[in-house]
């Protein structure tokens, strides 16, 4: 029955009414001239559905480009956005800061410890694990580029001799498992806290800790390079691809498929896997935006004023 209608090319280039199709290219029964009557009144409606499809396909493709024009006009220079973000401006001065102020006692949990950090990245805070007191850090993370760079960061750093990158998971197991800004970027975070607990010896520690929650004000983690809040919220996912295009070459067209992967991780969420995952949560907390009071107690307003999420969870 299918293949009685026109097919989907036919029916785009009737551009604005049954009368602009080219008849000559349709099966006999659906011309306006044949006789069955049921036939033309069918072949009037696909046609006349076909031009305001196409109507409203050119109206939301100009509404999509105005809107991108707002954000584009709302972002930052593309050298100024380069320095902006916490990753620019690591130093091993700063790079465990966030860490220390999500997760009460950080250091003292790392302290002497054979830690695995999960999701290293650049390596900036398992090198200065290294240097603050770990017996080891092993950094693990599936970008070959940044575990590089890590390498060469803890040669600089004289951190080799405790630290190791890799890309493949460690067959042994550690004391503590750490895993700082990456949770939000795991495309599956349920099964990385299992990998997670696997790889953490019975009784050790895993300590998470998160910024910008999903709902967040800068949930999509384009904040260095646009200055409008919730812009995943207030503007559509193509758009929004479209004007980070300015910024990053990676063609990603949704958030999941960005570089180190956006997995739109909310707070709830975020409360569902680590309560779910059969280990003991010993701490957990979430950070108000602006210290805001009593935000994080809000039905649905904690999940746009949540800034970041921290827990400790013991094996
Ligand atoms: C934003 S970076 C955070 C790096 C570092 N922990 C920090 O705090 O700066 C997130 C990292 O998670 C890594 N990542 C994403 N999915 C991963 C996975 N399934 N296993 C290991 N690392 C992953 C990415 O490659 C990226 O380097």
């Amino acid at each position: 029955m299918l293949s009685h209608f026109p097919s989907k090319s036919q029916i785009l280039v009737s551009p604005d009414s049954a009368e602009d199709v080219d008849k000559t290219i349709l099966p006999a029964s659906f011309r306006p001239d044949h006789q069955g009557t049921g036939d033309s009144r069918k072949f009037l409606e696909i046609s006349s559905r076909a031009a305001m499809n196409a109507k409203t396909t050119s109206l939301a493709s100009l509404a999509c480009s105005v809107l991108e024009r707002i954000l584009l006009s709302f972002s930052y220079e593309q050298e100024e956005a380069a320095t902006r973000g916490a990753t620019a401006n690591y130093n091993l001065e700063n790079c465990l800061s966030f860490a220390q102020q999500a997760i009460p006692d950080f250091l003292g949990h790392i302290r002497g410890k054979n830690v695995l950090d999960y999701g290293c990245g650049l390596g900036w805070q398992s090198v200065k694990m290294a240097l603050s007191g770990a017996k080891s850090v092993t950094g693990f993370d599936l970008d070959e580029k940044r575990l590089n760079y890590a390498r060469q960061l803890a040669s600089a750093s004289g951190a080799s001799h405790n630290t190791n990158f890799i890309s493949e998971l460690p067959k042994e197991q550690f004391e503590v498992t750490v895993s700082l800004c990456s949770f939000e970027h795991f495309a599956n975070p349920e099964q990385e806290l299992r990998k997670m607990s696997d790889l953490t010896e019975c009784n050790g520690y895993i300590l998470i800790a998160f910024a910008e929650p999903w709902f967040s004000h800068s949930g999509s983690h384009m904040n260095d390079y646009i200055r409008i809040p919730w812009i995943n919220l207030l503007f559509p996912e193509r758009v929004v691809m479209q004007a980070r295009r300015k910024y990053r070459q990676d063609g990603a067209q949704r958030y999941e498929a960005v570089v180190g992967g956006l997995n739109k991780m909310s707070v709830s969420r975020f409360e569902r896997i680590i309560q779910r995952s059969g280990l003991k949560v010993v701490h957990k907390r979430l950070y108000p935006t602006l210290g805001i009071p009593l935000v994080i107690h809000v039905p649905v307003i904690r999940e746009l004023l949540t800034s970041a999420c921290a827990c400790v969870l013991n094996k």
